[in-house]
């Protein structure tokens, strides 16, 4: 079997991170989202993988390399434009050659992995798979209709008044038919080629559409702070490390991974927390729930449930929550003098600032 992940799109909803990089890289634990799920896919023993990618494929392609490192034989796809999750489909049928394959959302995060739905598919005989996941806002999803036996009577795409609140998740397994379904469906409402509509119209021409309840944990990480709850999950199984150096005033508490030439002084630091390469912390207090990417430099500081991305330097700046920092960012506070806030950031930034 064959995997197709989806890497192309354009991410409005995880501006400003999707102005600067491509929003399958926004780092979850430290790591590339898009990494996450191509190393969910190797783990469920398919190693053939067609990556789409659309404007920012150079990017993602420099980012992931040929997968090599990760163990997968990768061949990215172009797509001309962001015309829809079915349009993928179409647009990769030459690496696709009309057979089976998973195909995976490059933003969508199953923590439990997914040999299990690849198993069960592969001796069903089934034209399609899906699987679904509870969630309080069904308006923002795939939404399946099923029936008392929890079969599915129909799916339809981020529907104004949802019939469930059942969420169709971001993994897919497909049988051949669904070559026909795409090439035989319209654009939606909102201009694209929708999957949803292409199971849709396997369904009401009496295709075996199966589906699956997740109770494991999932998360479209679409929005910022979708981004931080999957980092927190992610942190929650992390593998604690001591890389770097950490000095006799240093209080460690819980799980926490420190990598390479990191230097920590005269710190607090509880887990689950991952601090990257090369960072420094000085006289701060930093975690829980916190990735700090490498480069970082952090003192006179205290932080939680947060994401510093590579670069970034926090200096005298206390009870930063929730917060995610792109790349290269600085915060510190006004010039003794001053009684002002300076503030310089680009567009689509949203800043929630605390009135002392
Ligand atoms: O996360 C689950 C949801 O994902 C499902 O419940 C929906 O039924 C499904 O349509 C999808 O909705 P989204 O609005 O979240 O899809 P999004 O536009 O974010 O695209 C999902 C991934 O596919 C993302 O990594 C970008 C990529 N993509 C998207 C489009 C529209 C492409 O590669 N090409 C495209 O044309």
């Amino acid at each position: 079997m064959k995997a197709l992940v989806l890497a192309g799109g354009s991410g409005t909803r995880l501006r400003p991170f999707s102005h600067t990089m491509a929003k399958q890289l926004v780092p979850v634990a430290n790591k590339p989202v898009l990494r996450h799920v191509l190393e969910a896919v190797r783990d469920a023993g398919v190693t053939d993988v067609g990556v789409i990618v659309g404007s920012r494929g150079a990017e993602i392609r420099q980012a992931i390399g040929d997968g090599d490192g990760l163990g997968l034989d990768l061949t990215f796809i172009p797509q001309e434009a962001p015309l829809g999750l079915a349009h993928c489909v179409v647009a990769a049928s030459e690496f696709l050659a009309g057979e089976s394959f998973m195909m995976y959302l490059g933003d969508n995060i199953i923590v439990d992995g997914l040999a299990g739905f690849v198993r069960e598919f592969q001796g069903s005989g089934a034209d399609a798979q899906i699987l679904l996941s509870k969630v309080p806002d069904p308006e923002h999803y795939g939404i399946a209709e099923v029936d008392a036996q929890g079969r599915i009577i129909g799916l339809v795409e981020k529907p104004a008044r949802p019939k469930s609140d059942l969420a169709v998740v971001g993994l897919y397994l497909f049988g051949p038919a669904i070559h026909t379904a795409v090439r035989s469906i319209q654009p939606s409402r909102r201009g694209e080629l929708e999957i949803t509509d292409a199971v849709q119209w396997l369904i009401e021409r009496g295709g075996a559409v199966r589906s699956h309840l997740l109770r494991g944990y999932w998360k479209d990480t679409g929005r910022v702070d979708d981004v931080l709850e999957c980092n927190r999950a992610f942190l929650e199984g992390i593998a604690p490390a001591m890389l770097g150096k950490v000095d006799a005033d240093t209080e460690v508490i819980g799980r926490v991974s420190i990598g390479r030439d990191v230097t920590v002084q005269g710190s607090r630091l509880v887990g689950p927390l991952i601090i990257g390469d090369g960072s420094t912390v000085v006289d701060s207090h930093v975690g829980p729930f916190t990735s700090i990417g490498a480069g970082c430099h952090i003192e006179g500081a205290s932080m939680d449930y947060s994401i510093l991305m590579e670069s970034v330097t926090v200096r005298g700046i206390r009870g930063l929550h929730g917060s995610v920092i792109g790349r290269q960012s600085t915060l510190s506070p006004p010039a003794s003098a001053l009684r002002t806030s300076r503030i310089v950031t680009g567009d689509h930034s949203h800043l929630q600032i605390f009135q002392h």
